[in-house]
């Protein structure tokens, strides 16, 4: 295990209608609030109203930026920074999924800076200061809620990025698992495939003696093997709705990355999918994570046996080393193609044109991608004609 510290103030404030504490936290940190959502679902479901019932009872002054799309854009977010400058805001309240809370904290990071806010995404320099941002949470899967990222996608150009720092981590998120209950199942399953992948990148590490973190890993993807069919069948089942919605913050605070080194080049080769073609980034991951797998499992077999055996749960005794890697990669395809999501390219419409030119851009001013492989342009080509299918 490497040295580590960690600390995530998130305060997470979880259950039936959590949301009643809203206006109390948020008047904690400001008096003029941004209200920032995506394309409407907030008022079908009814939580819109429920939030401005609990903000207007506190004395708390709104004014609202809806319209965030997923793969959420930059010029959105300079739009909200100018709003945010001109209305005097001093807090930001994200009330939906992945994209709008990202949307918020490069809205945050941007309102202090002088320069232009792409400079975080776009290069390695990290934000140090940043409006304060709260979040009403509608779908699990980011776990942007309590992570320090953000990844928002430039229009010119179909770049996908992200940046981070500590300074963008909500200092509230609220979960109520009633409020995921009417999620359409492709969004609900790509949710799942993301916080499944936040584990994974997590768990395919090079750092040994790691058992705590590995076990503590292997229990989450677990849950969510279990538990992701279940509140696609059954989407009305409260506690498999939260347990869901557990796991995907769970996935992403970093707790579960303690001590190790995580990979992340799926999430960057994936990124480059969803910035060209906007495809659901969970969807993307249901592609590029076993062509990933296919392609680097030579590089530590135990590593990818314990996988396998441990969470795949394919028997030691099925045979060579090799085979017992191939079935759990099997098992994890079954498993996506079950919650109703691509497992190639090929699925998802995508074709050989831009393979070339996403592979080289995926590694567009850095050495190499990923930590359990360093992967140059022509490995991450390799793992899209994988994932073709
Ligand atoms: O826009 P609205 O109308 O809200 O509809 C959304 C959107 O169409 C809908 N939705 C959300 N909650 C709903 C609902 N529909 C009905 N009922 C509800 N309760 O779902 C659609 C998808 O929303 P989105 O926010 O895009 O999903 P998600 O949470 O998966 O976020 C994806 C974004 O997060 C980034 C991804 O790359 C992608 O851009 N990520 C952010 C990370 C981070 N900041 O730490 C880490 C991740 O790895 C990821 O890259
Ligand atoms: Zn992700």
């Amino acid at each position: 295990m490497i040295n580590f510290s960690y600390e995530n103030p998130t305060k997470t404030i979880f259950g039936k209608n959590a949301e009643k504490h809203l206006g109390q936290e948020v008047k904690k940190y400001g008096k003029k609030i941004l209200l920032h959502y995506g394309g409407g679902s907030i008022k079908k479901i009814g939580l819109y109203d429920k939030i401005i019932g609990s903000l207007k009872e506190t004395g708390i002054e709104i004014i609202e930026l809806g319209g965030v799309v997923p793969n959420p854009r930059l010029s959105l977010v300079k739009e909200g920074i100018k709003l945010c400058k001109e209305e005097k805001i001093d807090f930001i309240l994200a009330v939906g999924g992945g994209s709008v809370i990202d949307s918020a904290k490069a809205i945050a990071v941007g309102v202090p800076y002088e320069g232009d806010v792409w400079d975080f995404y776009s290069t390695n320099r990290s934000p140090v200061e940043a409006l304060p941002i709260g979040v009403v949470l509608t779908i699990p899967a980011a776990g942007s809620e309590t992570s320090e990222s953000s990844v928002i996608t430039k229009e010119e150009g179909g770049f996908k990025r992200s940046a981070g720092g500590e300074c963008m981590r909500p200092q509230f998120a609220i979960m109520n698992p009633e409020v995921t209950y009417h999620l359409p199942a492709y969004q609900t399953a790509c949710g799942v495939s993301d916080m499944l992948a936040h584990l994974m990148e997590r768990y395919f590490t090079q750092v040994q003696n790691v058992d705590l973190t590995d076990r503590l890993i292997e229990a989450a993807m677990q849950s969510i093997l279990h538990y992701g069919p279940i509140v696609l069948q059954t989407p009305l089942d409260y506690d498999a709705r939260a347990e869901i919605m557990w796991a995907g913050s769970m996935a992403h605070s970093g707790l579960l990355g303690v001590g190790r080194i995580g990979d992340w080049a799926s999430h960057d080769i994936e990124h480059e999918l969803s910035g060209v073609y906007d495809i659901a980034h969970g969807a993307g991951l249901a592609i590029v994570f076993p062509a990933w797998m296919k392609y680097v499992y030579e590089d530590n077999l135990d590593r990818f046996v314990q996988f396998s055996t441990r969470v795949m749960k394919v028997d030691f005794a099925m045979g060579q080393r090799e085979q017992i890697i191939q079935e759990g990669i099997h098992r994890l395809e079954h498993f996506y193609k079950r919650i109703g999501l691509p497992t190639t390219l090929k699925e998802a419409g995508i074709g050989k044109e831009y393979l070339q030119e996403m592979a080289k851009k995926a590694v567009l001013g850095i050495e190499a991608l990923g930590q359990f492989k360093k992967l140059n342009a022509e490995d991450i080509l390799k793992i899209y004609e994988i994932a073709l299918g």
